[in-house]
C-alpha cells in the first residue's frame, strides 16, 4: 500500500511544478534601530539589473522553454491569462513577486518586454541577443528546479522530475553568462554591473522538501537535508559576492503548511496537528526550521563579509500576513486555503488538473483567491507580499 501511493506520487509529482517554498517566521534579520521619531522614506537603492536566482516563484520564462516545457502546466492556459492572455511561463495567473520587485525598484523595461511594460530582468534561456536583453541582469530562475543538484537528492532517494537545472547549474549559467560580459566589455574589472545589481538567490529549495514529502520522506527525512539545501544557497552567495556582488537578497520558504496541495493530500496525516489558521502545524514548523538555519548561515556570512549586504527576506512572515489580513486586501474570507480552480473538496484542490481546464471562473474571480493552483499563489497574492517586502525595506540602500 505504501508503495503504491509513493510511486502515485512519482507519477503525480513529475506532472506538476512544485516549487512552493518560501518561510520566515522572524523579523527582519538585519537589526537596524528603530527609529524614535518618524523617518522619511528611506532611500531605495539605484539598482543597475537584477540577477534572479530560484524556482517557480521567481520563473518567468526558463523551465517553458526546456525540453520537458510543454509538459508544464504553467506553459497553458488559463497561467498567464491576466498578463496577456496567454502563458509567459509564469506558474500564476498574472505577474511574481519578481515582477512588481523590479518595478518597485525602477528597472528599466528591457527590450523583448516592452509590449508588457514589465521591468523584470528576461528569462536566461530566451533566445535573443545577450547585450541588448540582458543589460538590466537575467533571470535564470526554473520552475520545478532544486537548491540541490539532481544527482545529490537522488543519492538521498529522491527524484527531481521537472528539472536537472538546480541552483548550481544556475550558477554555471551565470558564470557563462558573466565571462561573456566580460568578454565584450573588455574590462571585466571596471565594469559595474554586479557592484550595482541585485542578487535575489531564491526563494530556492522548496522543491528538495516537495519532492521529498510527495514521494513518502518523513519530516526527519527532510530535516536532515536542511544543512545540504543551506549550504548550497550559501556557496552560490559566497561565489557572486567573490566575483563582485555587493548586495544579496536571501528569500526562506513558504508557510508549506498552509497550502492547499499538503492541506489535500496530507489530510489524514494527523488530524490533530492544525494551527488556528487551519495550517499543517508540522509543515510549518519544518519550513520555519529551514529559515531559521538559512539565517544562522547568512549571519555566519555577514561576518564574514562586513561590507556586503546580505539580507534575509522572510517569505514565511510576508505570506502568514497576507493570510491573516486577506478580508482586508480585498480576498473572499471562505476561501483563504482554497484553490481558485479545482474540482471541489475542502481546499478545492487538483492535482491531477492543477489550473488547466479552468479558464473562465478563474479569469473572473482570481482577485477573490490567495491560492492560484494550490502550489502558487494569484497575482494578488504575490502582490501583497511583494508590497509587504518592499515596505519592510527589505530592498534599502544598505550598503
Ligand atoms: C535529468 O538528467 C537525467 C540524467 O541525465 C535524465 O535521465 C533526466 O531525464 C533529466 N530530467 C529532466 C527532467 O530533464
Ligand atoms: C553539482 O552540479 C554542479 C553544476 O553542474 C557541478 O559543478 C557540481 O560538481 C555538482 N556537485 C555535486 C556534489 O554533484
Ligand atoms: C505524517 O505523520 C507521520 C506520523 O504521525 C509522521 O511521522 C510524518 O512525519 C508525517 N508526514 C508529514 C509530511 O507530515
Ligand atoms: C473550485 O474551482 C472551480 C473551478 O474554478 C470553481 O468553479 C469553484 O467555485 C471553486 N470552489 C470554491 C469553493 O472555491
Amino acid at each position: 500500500m505504501a508503495k503504491t501511493s509513493l510511486v502515485l506520487f512519482l507519477v503525480l509529482s513529475s506532472f506538476f511544478i512544485a516549487l512552493l517554498q518560501c518561510d520566515a517566521r522572524t523579523h527582519r534579520s538585519r537589526t537596524q534601530p528603530r527609529p524614535l521619531r518618524p523617518q522619511p522614506e528611506p532611500q531605495r537603492c539605484k539598482y543597475d539589473g537584477i540577477f534572479q536566482f530560484g524556482d517557480s516563484i521567481s520563473d518567468t520564462g526558463n523551465q517553458i522553454l526546456e525540453p520537458a516545457g510543454p509538459r508544464s502546466p504553467c506553459a497553458h492556459n488559463p497561467y498567464g491569462q491576466k498578463l496577456i492572455g496567454e502563458p509567459t511561463g509564469r506558474c500564476s495567473n498574472g505577474r511574481l513577486m519578481i515582477d512588481f520587485i523590479a518595478q518597485a525598484l525602477g528597472l528599466p523595461t528591457p527590450k523583448p518586454y516592452l509590449e508588457l511594460g514589465l521591468p523584470t530582468p528576461n528569462p536566461y534561456l530566451e533566445p535573443g541577443e545577450p547585450a541588448v536583453s540582458f543589460n538590466h541582469g537575467v533571470n535564470f530562475a526554473v520552475a520545478g528546479s532544486t537548491a540541490l543538484n539532481t544527482s545529490v537528492l537522488l543519492q538521498n532517494g529522491i527524484l527531481s522530475p521537472v528539472t536537472n537545472s538546480s541552483l548550481l547549474v544556475q550558477l554555471d549559467w551565470f558564470l557563462a553568462h558573466y565571462q561573456n560580459l566580460c568578454e565584450t566589455a573588455k574590462n571585466c574589472e571596471t565594469y559595474n554591473i554586479l557592484k550595482g545589481s541585485l542578487f535575489m538567490v531564491g526563494e530556492t529549495g522548496g522543491n528538495d522538501y516537495n519532492y521529498a514529502f510527495l514521494q513518502g520522506k518523513s519530516i526527519e527525512d527532510a530535516t536532515a537535508l536542511v544543512p545540504l539545501v543551506v549550504n548550497n544557497i550559501r556557496d552560490v552567495a559566497k561565489k557572486l559576492i567573490d566575483l563582485g556582488a555587493t548586495r544579496l537578497v536571501v528569500p526562506g520558504n513558504f508557510p508549506i503548511g498552509c497550502s492547499p496541495m499538503y492541506l489535500t493530500l496530507f489530510k489524514n496525516n494527523d488530524s490533530t496537528s492544525y494551527d488556528d489558521k487551519g495550517c499543517l502545524k508540522g509543515l510549518n514548523t519544518f519550513a520555519r526550521y529551514h529559515n531559521q538555519y538559512l539565517q544562522n548561515a547568512l549571519q555566519q556570512l555577514r561576518l564574514e563579509y562586513p561590507n556586503v549586504a546580505i539580507v534575509y527576506a522572510d517569505y514565511y512572515q510576508a505570506a502568514e500576513w497576507v493570510l491573516t489580513n486577506a478580508p482586508q486586501l480585498g480576498f473572499e474570507t471562505k476561501s483563504i486555503l482554497k484553490v481558485c480552480c479545482g474540482t471541489g473538496g475542502d481546499y478545492n484542490f487538483s492535482l491531477m488538473s492543477m489550473c488547466l481546464g479552468w479558464k473562465e471562473f478563474c479569469m473572473f474571480r482570481s482577485d477573490q483567491y490567495i491560492n492560484w493552483d494550490g502550489v502558487h499563489l494569484t497575482e494578488k497574492a504575490y502582490q501583497s507580499m511583494a508590497d509587504w517586502l518592499i515596505k519592510s525595506q527589505v530592498f534599502e540602500c544598505i550598503v
